[in-house]
């Protein structure tokens, strides 16, 4: 059976070469620690959620792709920046060294800080979509990756270390750190189909987004205890290295595994409820749990 990602992976990576810098006069080592930390590897989770909605809206995925690519720069700036000495300390990404070892700590900051501002960049350039959805865009996207959503959600993930939260706490966490990026995700790419904020089909999407941004965290928690650092491409066993608050630590690994499958039956519910359950996007879903990586 042919693979339904297969041309929009290619149509992605491609965009992301495109978006990256290649040259600078000034600053080309962070510019190579910028290519280095997005093309290196990753699933692609966020922007293929993007085209997957914008292609479950609108029926084609190619207007999303310069925001689609805009998540992914978040996304690979705050993996450097997770990996960095002050956070998790972790020196494999994607199965070679973490941008910090390969390019040095300053670089690897600034490779991160320039990540961000691309993901705006991108969105302000992107030439497909109307004025309007880019501003819905920009600012789901700020607030995502903001103080109320991933970079909050890594506050509160090292402020934590070392103490208990409750499940609820440790919901809210996972959900700012993690969930927010992939919820929006997929709201943008409703977005970049046009779709006008009052149409009823997006807060069931944005809520689909909530279960399932919360289960990838679950289940990555889970794979950090289950997975080699081989399998993984980043060291297995580092949240319990790290006292970090975790699924597994809080419920158990089976506990864990329910939890994550029972937000996946949640959200595949949801997707049913909007009338959204598109192949693409239900594939989706089932990957962003029943991963070994
Ligand atoms: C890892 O995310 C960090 C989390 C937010 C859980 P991914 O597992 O999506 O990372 P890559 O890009 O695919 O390696
Ligand atoms: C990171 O969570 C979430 C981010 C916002 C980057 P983790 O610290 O668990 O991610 P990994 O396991 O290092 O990929
Ligand atoms: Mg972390
Ligand atoms: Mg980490
Ligand atoms: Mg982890």
């Amino acid at each position: 059976m042919s693979d339904p990602f297969a041309t929009i992976n290619a149509s992605i990576a491609q965009t992301l070469d495109t978006l990256l810098p290649r040259q600078s006069d000034i600053a080309q080592p962070m510019v190579d620690a910028m290519r280095y930390a997005v093309l290196g590897g990753g699933k692609r989770l966020r922007p293929l959620m993007t085209c997957a909605a914008c292609h479950a809206f609108g029926g084609d995925y190619q207007p999303a792709l310069p925001a689609a690519c805009g998540f992914e720069f978040i996304h690979a700036y705050s993996l450097i920046h997770d990996d960095l000495p002050a956070m998790d300390d972790d020196n494999l990404r994607h199965g070679q060294a973490a941008t910090h070892i390969a390019f040095g700590e300053a670089n690897a900051i600034l490779a991160g800080d320039s990540l961000h501002s691309l993901a705006f960049q991108s969105l302000a350039e992107a030439p497909a979509i109307s004025d309007a959805a880019k501003l819905r865009c920009i600012g789901l996207l700020s607030k995502a990756a903001g103080w109320p959503g991933m970079a909050g959600g890594q506050c509160l993930d090292i402020a934590a270390e070392g103490q208990e939260l409750t499940l609820t706490e440790l919901e809210a966490l996972h959900a700012a750190k993690t969930g927010a990026l992939i919820q929006s995700s997929l709201v943008v790419g409703a977005y970049c189909a046009e779709v006008q904020p009052e149409d009823p089909r997006l807060a069931l999407l944005s809520t689909f987004g909530h279960r399932i941004g919360l289960a990838f965290q679950v289940v990555d928690d889970i794979l950090d205890v289950t997975e080699s650092s081989e399998t993984l491409g980043k060291p297995a066993g580092s949240d319990e290295a790290l006292d970090k608050n975790t699924f597994p630590k809080l419920m158990g690994l089976d506990g864990a595994k329910q939890r994550a499958n029972e937000l996946l039956e949640e959200s595949l519910a949801l997707l049913k409820q909007a009338d959204l359950a598109t192949e693409l996007l239900t594939t989706l879903a089932y990957r962003a749990v029943r991963r070994t990586y």
